[in-house]
């Protein structure tokens, strides 16, 4: 009764913002991500009897507390209620990466947690019945089930049988992408994913436009990834990022995820570009600034912007792989 699994977060080109369900994390819109292959979190789960009634959840060498806590308590609850025990979980987590970093650990860590704890719990799940589980740890974690490019679909049913991550290409089909995360100081966040989905739904006058503009740049997502064309895609990504942060500056009150080094990072990147770099940006809900790129122009971007102040450091990925089972057991 004991599972390891690896998985690795991913960049939405199509951003996830908004609901239609929030109990079951069922979005209001699609969204289409890359799964990045130069970050991964990989978790145990165990499944016990004779160790108490808790769930003992380590996460990056520590105790979890509070929310964090209680969100992975959550969902251990709904893989016993598939599988049909009451057993506590011991679970172990830890990423390649610093979790201060800002860069969507949850996506990785909930596809790896739904993995690891469905087969503890003797249960084989279907890829999309594995990726609607995640999807109810994180919304963006249903697509980190898959590898490479990947459509979370909206779906239609009241109770999100059909909303979970599918992938539309293999990693294989566009090795030489690039995204770089370039990790910047962070300012105090102003609100979580969740309540910051919330108020901008409830109080932003573009939210109706956005969810617009999110259909139409998901045909274009798609047909950027089937013919390889990074213009078509940086584009279609750097608009729909910008697009995601405008309509949360209009919520209120207001949502600002950026640092002033996002800021020169941004600028960074838009003046690689006018120089005739192909070369995109985007940003999730933190301060971190993502290029879009290929391998081709990788260096050269990754020297310019660790020449700057602001940038910590920089991340490369290419298209990774979906999350999948390990031997290698940390307990
Ligand atoms: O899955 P959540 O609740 O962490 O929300 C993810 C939201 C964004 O990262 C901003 C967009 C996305 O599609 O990943």
């Amino acid at each position: 009764m004991k599972a390891t699994a690896v998985a690795h977060p991913n960049l939405a080109f199509v951003k996830y913002w908004g609901k239609r369900d929030e109990a079951l994390r069922l979005p209001a819109e699609g969204s289409i991500s890359m799964t990045l292959s130069g970050l991964s979190v990989r978790t145990t789960v165990e499944f016990q009897e004779g160790t108490g009634k808790d769930d003992v959840i380590r996460i990056g060498g520590e105790d979890a507390r509070g929310e964090e806590r209680e969100r992975v308590v959550s969902f251990l609850d709904i893989a016993r209620g598939l599988a049909g025990t009451d057993l506590p979980a011991r679970v172990e987590s830890l990423a390649d990466f610093p979790r201060s970093a800002g860069l969507a650990s949850s996506a990785a860590a909930f596809a790896a947690l739904a993995l690891a704890a469905s087969r503890a719990a003797g249960l084989e799940l279907r890829d999309r019945d594995l990726a609607a589980l995640a999807r109810q740890g994180s919304g963006s974690a249903t697509r980190s089930i898959h590898g490479g490019f990947v459509e979370w679909r909206r779906g239609a049913r009241a109770d999100g049988a059909d909303c979970h991550g599918v992938q539309l290409t293999p990693p294989e089909a566009w090795p030489e992408l690039r995204l770089l995360a370039s990790v910047v100081e962070k300012v105090p966040k102003p609100c979580s994913s969740t309540e910051g989905m919330r108020r901008t739904a409830a109080t932003s006058p573009f939210y109706s436009e956005w969810l617009a503009l999110v259909k139409r740049d998901l045909d274009r997502a798609r047909r950027a990834i089937r013919e390889r064309d990074l213009a078509l895609l940086g584009e279609t990504a750097e608009s729909n990022a910008l697009a995601m942060h405008a309509v949360c500056l209009a919520a209120w009150p207001p949502i600002l995820y950026w640092s002033p080094g996002t800021i020169d990072v941004v600028r960074r990147i838009q003046a690689l570009r006018a120089d005739g770099v192909p070369v995109y940006l985007s940003i999730d809900a933190g301060p971190n600034v993502f290029a879009i790129t290929d391998s081709l122009h990788e260096g050269r971007i990754r020297g310019a912007l660790e020449e700057l102040r602001a940038v910590e450091s920089v991340h490369a990925s290419a298209p990774g792989p979906g999350a999948r089972l390990v031997e290698d057991h940390v307990f």
